[in-house]
């Protein structure tokens, strides 16, 4: 650690915010500020902490979620234990599959998974954006078998040519998806956060080509309907009768839209 880094450390806003509001990390700021815009979690929530030490986004998590919620944390490091009984720590690795048993035996769904978790930086800009990825990645994984329907995901990447490739794979599963940067995150960091609400689980997603059949006339001049496994898929410029190629635009857990290709 440098003096000059110290000293940033020392002077920064968020830091010693925390420090005098009993926060574990400057980044606690972080998730207050995206869950007060995007309102990820709520009261009574269960809520999965993926790279949760030193505990910052536990302590805020579990405000949100009160005293009838439940708030997972994992880390590879030992989180301290907290005082409140619904906040729980476990150490493990998220990259590891035994790591989601365990978590299952404490809780076996959640309405939202949150990661905040941060590789080894190498210095190097690209390595480092990559291994961010990597995580982003077994999070978005592990969310995919924890999480309700319905539910939020919010996760830390460095920026890089990757993003907007995981950015896709997030929306595949998601209703919504948004990158954000809130104040409390540095201007120099290249993290951002991928924030998503409501978990999918049609048959039809963000981004797939299929094979329609339109049978019916949508309530919009030009629009057909096709059914897939019974679900709505809204085709633009689509005749009753027709067979189409579509692409899907948009997913909701209502319907799907999708343009010809
Ligand atoms: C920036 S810190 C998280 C800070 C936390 N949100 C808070 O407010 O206290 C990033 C964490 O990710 C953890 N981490 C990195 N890779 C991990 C992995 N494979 N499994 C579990 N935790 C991991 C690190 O150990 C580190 O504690």
């Amino acid at each position: 650690m440098s003096r000059r880094w110290l000293k940033e450390k020392r002077k920064d806003h968020y830091y010693r915010k925390a420090k005098s509001e009993d926060y574990r990390s400057r980044a606690s700021y972080k998730l207050k500020q995206l869950n007060r815009r995007f309102g990820l979690i709520k009261k009574g929530d269960a809520v999965l902490d993926l790279g949760a030490a030193p505990g910052g986004w536990m302590q805020v998590a579990g405000e949100a979620v009160g005293d009838t919620g439940i708030v997972v944390g994992v880390d590879l490091a030992g989180i301290k234990p907290f005082k409140e009984e619904n906040l729980i720590t476990l150490q493990g690795d998220i990259t590891k599959e035994e790591t989601i048993e365990r978590i299952r035996a404490v809780q076996e769904t959640f309405n939202a998974v949150i990661c905040d978790a941060s590789p080894d930086i190498s210095g190097a800009w690209d390595i480092d954006h990559f291994n961010s990825v990597e995580l982003g990645r077994h999070a978005l994984r592990m969310a995919g078998q924890v999480l309700r329907e319905g539910g939020s995901f919010l996760v830390k990447v460095f920026q890089g040519s990757l993003l907007k490739e995981f950015e896709g794979e997030v929306k595949r599963e998601f209703e919504f998806v948004k990158v954000a940067k809130p104040k409390a995150s540095r201007k120099e960091s290249s993290e951002v956060y991928i924030v998503a609400k409501g978990l999918l689980k049609t048959p039809v997603r963000y981004g797939d080509i299929l094979e329609v059949e339109i049978t019916e006339q949508g309530r919009r001049p030009g629009e057909g309907i096709a059914y897939v496994d019974g679900y709505r898929v809204i085709v633009e410029d689509g005749q009753v009768g027709e067979k189409t190629r579509v692409r899907i635009k948009k997913a909701t857990r209502r319907a799907a839209w999708g343009v010809k290709v």
